[in-house]
């Protein structure tokens, strides 16, 4: 079975824990806005942020942690913020990376790298191959990324390879190229800073998600938030179109198999 189990396929195991956490990072603007500061100063808070999200994650036993840094639509800020927020992502990625590697940390990136300076991609894949090995938790941060983008590219690559499929495909023949495809589809979905939308980020990921949103703004995410967010998850009945009577007879069918036979005299 391909390790990117499909929650229409079959059905995931439910941990208590959730395996894949993905954060929409939101509220930059406003956090620094309510300090008469600029727009970038809240960016800047938000890495630390980040930093804070990475350890909490390992902390709690989260294998995959995904982080929405920039989106296909957010080329349409001002140009200075989106100078401003490049060049962030490459001092980012010159001071952390190796960090990352240090903690066992492997580190990917979703989205169309195309759009980015070739500096940029450059230390992406460094970063990637140094770090592919680590098994700690796998930190994906979806920059230039789009939902909607994802789905085309992965049908565009889909059929590069398999001209035959053109006329009938399923699910399991698309999911595989998937930027995130190296990943299982996400437990637990955050946004922080008050919207409620997916904003283009994994729209076919989150399918059955669990999705939590908080009023809390990025720069103020801290691990007693992600906790909130984590014990929302843990009141959850996910049925993924199940009944609730077949979820309660299928779990007490999981604990007698886990009682050991008797032994015979
Ligand atoms: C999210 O914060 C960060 C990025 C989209 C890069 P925002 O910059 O969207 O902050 P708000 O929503 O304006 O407060
Ligand atoms: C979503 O935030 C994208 C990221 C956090 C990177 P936005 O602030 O860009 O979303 P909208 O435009 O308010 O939906
Ligand atoms: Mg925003």
């Amino acid at each position: 079975m391909h390790p990117a189990s499909s929650s229409t396929h079959e059905i995931p195991e439910a941990h208590m824990i959730p395996r894949h956490v993905a954060i929409i990072m939101d509220g930059n603007g406003r956090w620094a806005k309510e300090r008469f500061m600029p727009r970038i100063a809240g960016h800047k808070h938000g890495v630390e942020t980040v930093r804070t999200a990475i350890k909490a994650c390992i902390e709690r036993g989260i294998n995959y942690l995904t982080l929405f840094a920039f989106s296909s639509e957010n080329w349409r800020r001002p140009t200075e913020e989106i100078s401003f927020l490049m060049q962030l992502f490459i001092t980012v990625l010159k001071q952390e990376v190796i960090k990352l590697h240090e903690n066992g940390i492997r580190f990917k990136v979703i989205g169309d790298l195309s759009k980015f300076e070739p500096k940029i991609t450059e230390f992406i894949r460094n970063g990637e191959t140094m770090t592919a090995a680590n098994t700690r938790l796998t930190l994906t941060i979806a920059a230039n990324y789009g939902g909607r983008w994802d789905i085309l590219q992965a049908i565009h690559k889909m059929l590069a390879q398999h001209t035959d499929l053109s006329s009938s495909f399923e699910e399991k023949d698309l999911a595989q190229y998937f930027a995130m495809s190296y990943a299982p589809e996400p437990d637990l979905f955050i946004r922080t800073g008050g919207e409620q939308r997916i904003s283009n980020f994994l729209l076919w990921h989150l399918a059955y998600t669990e999705l939590y949103f908080t009023d809390t703004l990025w720069p103020d995410f801290s691990a007693s938030t992600l906790d909130l967010a984590i014990q929302s998850y843990q009141r959850r009945e996910r049925r993924f179109g199940r009944t609730s009577e077949q979820l309660k007879i299928s779990k007490l069918i999981n604990e007698m198999r886990k009682i050991p036979p008797k032994k015979m005299a």
